[in-house]
């Protein structure tokens, strides 16, 4: 493929890391076997076994089946053909189409105003599905990310970044501290970008609402000053922005005053060369953690492309570096919670999927209210909560001079028997404790409350 479109119309191709140069999916076993499923009578393409059903199972039909063993069958009423060949580099195509509807549908503008989901309809990529968002994160900053590259991040972030975008791919993190006042810190977050801008070429960041591991999700006049501040300083910067949307907690918000979609449909809308790319999936949308189904879908931008045609290679092109890179790593994801998900959507539809969800999301929603009504009893400057209204965790902070955040996690464990998260890294003026509230029964949290300020006390 020549990515004519991706070098000539867009800004991607040149931001992309070496490997994001370099990548595609050849027109190897996958695209053979896809032929000849349409086009040959006798298939001896793709190394999956196939046979007569009445050949290798007792009491098997005269059907041509994929070659299995019975036992499978037995725990899983979907029929063996979702189940044990392989689902496509992408993803199963039909669920690819019915996520991009879920994210059209999550965007929440119904019918009123069709322009803007026409123009989400027209202008995002097909969602490709990856090994769980952290295997997408993984791919995008693959996409994006050489060596030594710069990458701003909010110094609270979910730890797995530094992981992925530190140790694995060897890129630098960009910290700056999260809030200011309690509230989004716009001049560290500017301050980082025009850093950045004066070390490469392009600027990458990382946006997640509701935060892992403070709970924060802006308030609707934060998420416009964001949006503000990102657009003006593109145009002093004059580079082009990606921003990967990390969506993990999507639907968990719970707070009217929060932003109730994510910021990536008001980044679809900018006309600068700010690229949202949304990372979502269904570990914690649709509480199905190890099913590990989550998808990467790329922003673009009208001004990139003339006609029709265009807009049709653009997306074929992205397609195949997408798949690309997942044939290199994963090949292709599992294809079994692939097709329960598929079957979820369409058996049930979204409206219900949310409606059965909401009992879950009451019960995250009330241990919030409770939790923060409880810490806010614990009235000294030495313990502060961070600004908090969605997701499934809190974060406390510490001050450092007096009390070490694993030192305090660690007394709450030996002596009061409540096991949190410390995360102690002063050098990105962080010492606090992560509370997951999504685990602890309703009934506990007061008592959990009354035991961090007993070991509070007596630290
Ligand atoms: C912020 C954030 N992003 C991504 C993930 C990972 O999601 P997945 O389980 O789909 O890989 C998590 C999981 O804890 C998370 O907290």
């Amino acid at each position: 493929m020549e990515f004519k479109l991706l070098k000539n119309n867009t800004p991607l191709f040149n931001v992309f890391s070496e490997l994001g140069q370099r990548i595609y999916l050849p027109d190897g076993i996958f695209h053979w076997s896809g032929r000849a499923k349409k086009e040959a009578e006798i298939i001896g393409t793709i190394g999956t076994a196939y046979g007569y059903e009445k050949d290798f199972i007792d009491g098997g039909l005269d059907n041509w089946a994929p070659l299995y063993l019975d036992s499978f069958k037995n725990y899983t009423n979907i029929d063996i053909t979702s189940v044990v060949p392989y689902a496509s580099i992408g993803g199963l195509q039909e669920l690819r189409n019915i996520w991009k509807e879920w994210i059209i549908y999550k965007a929440g503008y119904k019918n009123k105003e069709s322009r803007k989901t026409e123009q989400l309809e027209r202008y995002i990529t097909l969602p490709t599905v990856t090994q769980g968002i952290t295997n997408g994160l993984f791919m995008v900053g693959s996409l994006f990310l050489n060596e030594g590259d710069f990458i701003i991040s909010p110094n609270k972030r979910w730890g797995n970044y530094d992981n992925i975008f530190s140790k694995n791919l060897n890129a630098e993190i960009k910290s700056f501290d999260f809030f200011r006042n309690k509230q989004f810190n716009l001049e560290g977050f500017e301050q980082a970008i025009i850093e950045v801008a004066e070390k490469q070429e392009k600027i990458l960041i990382i946006l997640n609402f509701p935060n892992n591991p403070t709970g924060y999700t802006p308030l609707k006049s934060e998420r416009d000053a964001i949006i503000q501040k990102l657009k003006e300083t593109q145009k002093s910067i004059d580079k082009p922005i990606i921003i990967f949307v990390d969506d993990a907690y999507e639907p968990y918000v719970y707070n009217d005053n929060s932003i109730d979609h994510s910021i990536f449909y008001e980044l679809m809308e900018l006309d600068e060369n700010i690229i949202p790319i949304k990372l979502d999936g269904i570990s914690k949308e649709l509480l199905a953690y190890g099913g590990r189904i989550g998808f990467v879908t790329i922003g673009l931008k009208p001004s990139w492309i003339q006609n029709e045609e265009e807009l049709k290679q653009l997306k074929q092109e992205i397609n195949n570096k997408l798949e690309g890179l997942n044939r290199s790593s994963i090949s292709n994801t599992n294809h079994f919670y692939q097709a329960v998900t598929l079957k979820m959507f369409e058996e049930i539809g979204f409206e219900m999927i949310v409606q059965k969800r909401e009992k879950n999301r009451n019960l995250l929603k009330n241990r919030y209210e409770l939790i923060n009504k409880e810490l806010k009893k614990i009235e000294n400057t030495e313990f502060s909560i961070d600004p908090n209204s969605g997701g499934f965790f809190l974060f406390v902070n510490l001050d450092y001079d007096k009390i070490k955040a694993t030192e305090f996690a660690d007394h709450l464990l030996k002596k009061y028997k409540v096991g949190v998260i410390p995360i102690e890294k002063p050098e990105i003026n962080i010492n606090g404790i992560r509370i997951a509230y999504c685990s602890i029964d309703i009934n506990d949290i007061s008592e959990m409350v009354d035991r961090i300020h007993k070991a509070f006390n007596d630290f």
